[in-house]
């Protein structure tokens, strides 16, 4: 196995520092954060781990072939290119980078280096997610029309990065991931209430080319912790509760039916109310198959489902998004 580094250990890098430590068995062997107090938590927690503050001592180490960076957004380019340029393979956590520009140049970089760049999409590496993916593509939930995601809570109030660039990455990866298909207009709408120039809440919506459309809620001000995604589609309707501690999915047969021989209107469309069912979702940690993963693709040099490249259309859509929200809503083409 690879020696791995990782720096940024503060709210969510303590998670994957939790994660690394314990998948990748002795080979997660220097930890680095600018704050001596995460890394004296590290040394309190984790036996065996060397620390440091300064990011260079990872960079200039040989032997370590992986950077896991869990630091502020704002500092993911120049570190992922440093890291890239040192020869290594790193996962970034989401957003990738905070522009199209950045990550065209980060995915150029990692492409030329030949290194594996992965960013932190952990919705798609969700066994729900995966479970209703294979709905939709077993036509279980026959064509569908549209999604709604909603990602809202009182939570941690950014100051660079607004609440779309922030918590968005996660639903529109997964609508991607469960879509396979990119959208080609969006639109959104957002206020800031706490900072000035940083939207607290989002609304967005996402047109595909054949019709099907997705709508995305996200704020970390509101009285609600809700993490939802709803799919509709012409056989059945699906529910992806994510704050549920299981029972995630639920599925419902319900839907409107056309007859081909009618009499009345009200006989052409007949409201179908069946069957809920709670599917069994095979129960492991989201964050645990996405750093498996991870260690996976350096192992065995295989591109990650999230590459770069997914990273890139992630951003193109939250810039465009970010473009139509400070044009009051304007449709923007994709
Ligand atoms: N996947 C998820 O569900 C999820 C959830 C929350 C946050 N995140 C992402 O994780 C990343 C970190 O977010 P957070 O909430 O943990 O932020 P945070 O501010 O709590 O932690 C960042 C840490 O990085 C350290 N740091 C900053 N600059 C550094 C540098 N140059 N070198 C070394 N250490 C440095 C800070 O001291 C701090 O400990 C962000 O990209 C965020 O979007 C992902």
């Amino acid at each position: 196995m690879k020696n791995l580094a990782i720096a940024g250990i503060g709210a969510w890098g303590k998670n994957l520092l939790r994660s690394f430590y314990s998948l990748a068995q002795g080979h997660l062997v220097l930890v680095c954060d600018s704050d001596e107090n995460k890394l004296a938590y590290a040394k309190a927690n984790y036996g065996g781990l060397e620390t440091t503050v300064k990011y260079d001592d990872i960079l200039k180490r040989d032997d370590i072939e992986a950077v896991v960076l869990a630091t502020p957004p704002a500092e993911h380019f120049e570190m992922a290119r440093l890291a890239i340029e040192a020869g290594k393979d790193v996962f970034v956590e989401k957003p990738l980078v905070l522009s199209v520009a950045e990550g065209e140049k980060l995915v150029e970089a990692a492409e030329k280096a030949n290194r594996i760049l992965m960013v932190g999409y952990i919705m798609i590496y969700h066994p729900a997610s995966i479970f209703l993916k294979s709905l939709i593509d077993d036509g279980k939930l026959g064509k569908v029309y549209y999604l709604y995601a909603s990602r809202v809570n009182l939570g941690k109030v950014r100051d660079v990065e607004n609440a779309l660039w922030s918590f968005a990455p996660h639903d529109i990866s997964l609508i991607l991931y469960l879509l396979e298909k990119d959208p080609v207009q969006v639109t959104a709408t957002g206020s800031a209430y706490l900072q000035p120039g940083i939207e607290d809440v989002a609304f967005m919506t996402l047109h595909f080319g054949d019709g099907t459309m997705a709508h995305i809620h996200v704020s970390w001000l509101d009285p609600h912790k809700d993490r939802k995604l709803v799919v509709v589609g012409s056989k059945r309707m699906a529910v992806f509760d994510d704050t549920q501690a299981s029972e995630k999915i639920r599925l419902y047969d319900k839907g409107v039916n056309t007859k081909q021989d009618y009499e009345t209107y009200g006989e052409y469309l007949s409201v179908r109310t069946g069957d809920i069912v709670i599917p069994q979702v095979k129960s492991s940690e989201p964050l645990t198959e996405e750093c498996r993963h991870f260690l996976h693709c350096i192992e065995k040099r295989e591109r990650p489902r999230s590459d770069g490249g997914e990273g890139l259309k992630v951003l193109e859509i939250l810039e465009a998004a970010q473009k139509s929200l400070e044009a009051g809503g304007a449709p923007v083409n994709l």
